[in-house]
């Protein structure tokens, strides 16, 4: 390390399980993926206030607010939404390791992307979301009138018409949300991890 004058201090600091007794809980990253439109934010924001009301310290990280901070410099190109999720990965790791629940929101759109973000937040503290709802209904909801725009031709690179969107092979939960009412989405995913963060 001393080659390019970095001194890492972890063997000082605090530990995450320091943290964590303190807090009483686990930390974790719960990682939606899904088309824009899916659900994720929905979910992500109406979980993350149900955990709260059960006492959990949560951290909801979301795309379109990501996005207007520490991600403005980024578009939607391949090499741009790498770089939105590595940094985001980052981020998210620094909060479970803080011992708090963090929901991150993202299309992620390829195997590749989310398969870096579980590198960087490491496997144990992984949990990947696939918000399966289909092309078609994510589009018929269109609730940005972004898909609208993308079939014109006004925005281009866009996921699921001009950009691909690869569904993940085995997700820890999958959840389409065309199927089931939000009420019925935010209690079964509760239920599964629940006894993930609770200490
Ligand atoms: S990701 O692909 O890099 O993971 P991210 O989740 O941060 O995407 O941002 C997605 C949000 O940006 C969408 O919900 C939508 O509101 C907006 N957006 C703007 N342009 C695009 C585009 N070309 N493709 C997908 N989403 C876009």
């Amino acid at each position: 390390m001393a080659e390019n004058n970095i001194y890492p201090v972890f063997d000082k600091m605090l530990g995450r399980g320091d943290r964590e007794a303190l807090l009483k809980q686990h930390g974790i990253v719960l990682w939606f993926t899904g088309l824009s439109g899916s659900g994720k934010s929905t979910l992500a924001i109406a979980l993350e206030r149900e955990l709260f009301k059960s006492g959990f310290v949560c951290r909801l990280l979301d795309g379109d607010n990501i996005r207007t901070g520490i991600n403005n410099n980024l578009g939607f190109s391949e090499a741009d939404r790498i770089e939105n999720i590595r940094r985001i990965a980052e981020v998210a790791k620094l909060f479970a390791d803080s011992g708090i629940v963090t929901l991150a929101s993202f299309i992620s759109p390829t195997k590749e992307i989310r398969s870096m973000a579980e590198n960087i937040i490491g496997k144990d503290d992984f949990t990947e979301i696939y918000v399966s709802t289909p092309l078609e209904i994510c589009e018929k909801r269109d609730v940005k009138g972004l898909y609208k725009k993308a079939r014109k031709g006004e925005i281009k690179d866009f996921t699921g018409i001009s950009a691909p969107f690869e569904a993940p092979e085995s997700p820890a939960i999958s959840i389409d949300t065309s199927k089931a009412t939000l009420e019925e989405c935010v209690k079964m995913l509760k239920n599964k991890i629940i006894e993930k963060i609770s200490y």
